[in-house]
């Protein structure tokens, strides 16, 4: 495992050994049945590349009427499904203060798909950190600072790595340029999961 710093982002790469990230998927594939992903919808009507569902007590939607925010409920009405205790033990090694997420933000990236910079900004309190697990295929992350605008620096983040964004990086700009498609075989049919858990409110 090595670690890297880049603008206040913590990068652990290979945080999660195979047999980790093997764990993750089996308790993902319950939680997607619960939560199946949907396509969320920005503000401005624009339909996002990435698909998304939710584990937690809040989940975050987004649509063209009531725009970006946590809602206790899947867009099917449903409560969200548990985090998976394998996806609490990585917050539990990486966060030392006691209290766990709210939420586990699940992104599944297809082929071409990418996510533009942005903040995460919904939650209520950023003393505490928003923590990425990648799993599957390699993205070109990049890093910018808390305006838009700034220089950014990238790196691809491989299936096993951990970014904690806190501290200064907490509202940083970040997105995903681009993914190697099929670069890895976690998935059989290619793509990359992207796990974000946050403290909501
Ligand atoms: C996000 O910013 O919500 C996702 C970042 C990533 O996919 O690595
Ligand atoms: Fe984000």
């Amino acid at each position: 495992m090595t670690r890297l710093d880049v603008r206040g982002f913590r990068i652990f790469k290979d945080d999660l050994s195979p047999k980790d990230q093997a764990a993750i998927v089996d308790a993902l594939r319950h939680v997607l049945r619960a939560a199946p992903l949907f396509r969320p919808v920005t503000p401005s009507g624009k339909p996002m590349s990435v698909r998304m569902t939710s584990a937690g007590k809040y989940g975050w939607v987004s649509d063209k009427k009531n725009g970006y925010r946590y809602d206790p409920q899947h867009p099917s009405g449903a409560p969200w499904p548990e985090i998976p205790n394998s996806i609490l033990d990585i917050w539990h090694r990486h966060v030392e203060r006691e209290r766990l997420p709210d939420c586990c933000l699940i992104n599944y990236y297809g082929e071409g798909t990418r996510m533009g910079l942005h903040q995460d900004k919904d939650e209520a309190d950023f003393s505490w950190p928003v923590l990425s697990v990648s799993l599957g295929d390699d993205a070109l992350f990049r890093m910018g600072g808390p305006a838009r605008g700034g220089g950014t620096e990238s790196v691809w983040l491989s299936s096993g790595d951990v970014v904690v964004m806190g501290g200064d990086a907490r509202l940083a700009y970040h997105g995903i340029d681009r993914l190697r498609f099929g670069s890895s075989r976690l998935f059989p049919k290619g793509g990359r999961v992207n796990l974000t858990m946050r403290v909501v409110d």
